[in-house]
């Protein structure tokens, strides 16, 4: 029987075979593990463990904060703060970024993390999930302690990035830079193996995710796409699409990591202002690179979302990602930057 492999044994050879992980690194993406785990228990208990409802506050984005947003942004703060591998961290349901305090050793690395994504799914018993994002914290060119600024490094500076799915199975997907790994939550032994290595998403597919409801505050490149998709094979594709919405990109993602699919949250006309609904450096970044690794492609409609330069910790971005053809396409359908 083949032998099973941890996580940890995972990364330890990772440490080994490729020194991609700093032990640093190592203990930091343990520790998120862990805190994955007991936000996976959280969410698992439901009403038993009175987590679900609203907690009738407001994140800085203007939503209202589930319960579940609340308790999962502390586990992970909580878990990641003592080890002594984080400068800092920031995350969506956080004005500010959040130092490291004192007490405790300051690491190299700074942690972006949406704790709970796809909150409006948490109510209904629906898959939701955790997504995160690891940077190196820059040569500190300013003399100071960590700033927001050392934060608003481009997508492809990061060192390690995935996310943790609560759904049927618990299941955590990572990159270091090496390929797209799979570990599945085996809740006896409380370890997360490794069930999938090497995942590659499709260049083609027959399957998009778009929330179909906005399709009238759209731009013409994004119609122009999915009114082909829907013309079917009589259509220019010349085949039939079929369509999944789950409301939490972190579904919406895996089922692209695992059989393929195009997501879009494009830009619309309802709060022109804003770039997009999903948030660059705790979303867009940690799922485009894993997408890239897959062997994917991921772009705001113009840009490699990788390549953005951030303004603010906060900033939202259009996003296209998953089966590379298919990105391509709705891509050049845009005006070149
Ligand atoms: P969050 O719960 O972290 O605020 O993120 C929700 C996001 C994303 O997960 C999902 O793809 C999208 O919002 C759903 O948007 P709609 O409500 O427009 O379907
Ligand atoms: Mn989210
Ligand atoms: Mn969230």
């Amino acid at each position: 029987m083949a032998q099973k492999i941890s996580l940890t044994r995972y990364l330890v050879e990772q440490q080994r075979a490729d020194g991609l992980i700093p032990g640093q690194l190592r203990l930091l993406l343990e520790v998120v593990a862990r805190a994955c785990k007991s936000i996976s228990q959280a969410v698992n208990k439901g009403a038993l463990g009175g987590v679900l409802g609203s907690a009738e506050s407001e994140n800085v984005q203007g939503e209202i904060q589930k319960k579940l947003d609340i308790i999962a942004n502390e586990v992970l703060i909580e878990a990641n703060e003592w080890g002594g591998h984080l400068a800092a961290m920031a995350s969506e349901e956080m004005d500010s970024i959040h130092l490291v305090p004192n007490r405790y050793p300051q690491g190299e690395y700074l942690l972006l993390f949406d704790p709970l994504d796809g909150s409006s799914n948490i109510d209904v018993n629906v898959s939701i999930g955790t997504i995160f994002s690891v940077l190196r914290k820059p040569e500190n060119g300013h003399g100071q302690g960590v700033q927001e600024s050392d934060f608003l490094q481009a997508g492809s500076k990061q060192v390690a990035a995935g996310y943790c799915i609560y759904g049927p199975q618990t299941t955590l997907v990572l990159t270091v830079g090496n390929g797209v790994a799979m570990f599945t939550l085996d809740r006896e032994q409380g370890s997360f193996m490794l069930t999938q290595e090497d995942i590659k998403i499709p260049a083609d597919t027959k399957e998009f995710a778009i929330n179909m409801s906005n399709m009238r505050h759209w731009d013409a490149p994004v119609k122009r796409y999915i009114d082909e998709c829907l013309a079917g094979k009589e259509g220019p594709r010349g085949k039939d699409f079929n369509m999944r919405w789950i409301a939490s990109m972190v579904a919406d993602v895996h089922r692209i990591l695992m059989r393929g699919g195009v997501f879009m949250y494009p830009w619309d006309k309802r709060e022109p202002e804003k770039a997009g609904k999903l948030r660059l450096m705790y979303e867009a970044n940690p799922m485009s690179w894993l997408v890239e690794q897959a062997g994917g492609a991921a772009t705001n409609g113009r840009q490699r979302i990788l390549d953005i330069a951030p303004t603010k910790l906060h900033e939202r971005v259009a996003v296209v990602l998953g089966s590379k053809n298919e990105v391509e396409r709705v891509t050049g359908y845009h005006d070149p930057l």
